[in-house]
Formats: structure tokens, sequence, C-alpha cells
């Protein structure tokens, strides 16, 4: 996984918690730290911190991936501004994620391995989202989606139908809009 993202990871814990919390958190996951951006860093070191937030927050891992992909996209929109400028909804900010944003990121930080997502436009307040990883962090995906929602003023539930986590070949989530 690429630095950039245990940047985000503690950005989102020293906003919320303190910068002392993600101190902690290296410990705890008896990790040096000192991420930089464009370095790539195994991902059991990632699982490692999650789990560690996770005990000491008394929340799940799949909780804490939701929380912090839903922080980390207003960190995302400062750092990116344009990737988020052109889009009217988060509905149509979502479905680039294939086509603009992730190829971006491939642009910025090279080597990054970012998934591909399926949709398929339900109707005009739902998308069906498939997602298949052998990092099976549909929880981050989730997270993502919330905070992209956010962005936008947008409210929305998140339902997962399958999951890799539970056994299943990829992940399927419905995103349902409020209306
Ligand atoms: C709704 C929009 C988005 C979704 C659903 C999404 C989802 C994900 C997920 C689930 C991962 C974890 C890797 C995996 O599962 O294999 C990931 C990786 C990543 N994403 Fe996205 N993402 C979104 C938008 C963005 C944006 C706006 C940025 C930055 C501008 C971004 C940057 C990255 C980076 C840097 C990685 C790490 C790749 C690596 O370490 O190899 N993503 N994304």
């Amino acid at each position: 996984m690429k630095g950039v993202v245990f940047n985000l990871l503690e950005e989102a814990v020293s906003r919320q918690f303190g910068p002392e919390t993600w101190d902690d958190l290296l410990d705890d996951a008896d990790l040096p730290g000192a991420y930089t951006s464009l370095g790539n860093y195994s991902d059991a070191e990632i699982v490692a911190l999650v789990s560690a937030a996770a005990t000491k927050l008394g929340k799940t891992n799949a909780e804490i991936l939701q929380w912090f992909g839903e922080e980390a996209m207003p960190i995302l929109k400062e750092r990116y501004p344009a990737l988020f400028e052109n889009h009217k909804s988060a509905r149509n900010f979502i479905l680039t994620v294939n086509s603009i944003i992730h190829p971006e990121v491939r642009k910025l930080y090279s080597g990054a391995s970012c998934p591909f997502f399926h949709f398929r436009e339900a109707d005009e307040h739902s998308i069906v989202m498939g997602y298949e990883s052998s990092r099976q962090m549909c929880d981050l995906a989730h997270g993502f989606v919330k905070g992209a929602a956010n962005i936008y003023c947008e409210e929305v539930t998140i339902e997962h139908h399958s999951c890799m986590n539970h056994g299943a070949d990829k992940c399927l989530m419905e995103i349902r809009w409020a209306h």
C-alpha cells in the first residue's frame, strides 16, 4: 500500500484524536512510522494499524476502515480539488473512480495498485457497486463513498449484499440515496 494512505490515516487520526493517538497506534502495532507518500509498504502494516485503532477505540476493523474512508475524503478534496470540481453530484463523482480518479492516482503515485469497480446503475436513486481486490477492503470503499456523499451534501445508505470478508468471491454494495 502506498505511503500516502498511511499519511491520510495519520492525518485523520490526528485531526480527530490528536497526534499522540497516532504515536500510540504505532507503538501498539510495533511499527516505526515515518511513511513517505511515494513509498510502498506492506498491506500488513495498514491492517496492523487499523486493528490497533479498533482495539483502542472499541470498534471493529470494518468500522475503523469505514470511518477512515469517510474522514479521508475531505482531506483528499483539500489536496486534489480538481478531481471534485467538475461534478454536480456524488453519483457523478463516484462513477469516475475507474476512468479518472484512480488513473490520476496511478500517475501521481507510480506503482499504486488501485481496485477496479463494476457499476450497475440500478435506478436514479441507487447504484450497485462491485468490488474485487486481494486486499478485501470493501469497508474502505464504503467509507470513501460516504465521504464523497458528505462532500456533495447528500445522504446515502450502503448495504453489503455479498462480501469477500464473508467468503464471497467479490463484494457487492448497494448505494442508495435518500430522497
Ligand atoms: C468514491 C471514490 C473512491 C473509492 C470507492 C476508492 C476506493 C479505494 C479502495 C477500496 C482502495 C484500497 C485498495 C484496494 O482495495 O485494493 C483505494 C486505494 C487507493 N485510492 Fe481510492 N477510492 C476512491 C477515490 C479516491 C480518491 C479521490 C483518491 C485520491 C485522489 C484515491 C486514492 C487512492 C490511493 C492513493 C490508493 C492506494 C493505492 C495503493 O496503495 O496501491 N482514491 N481506493
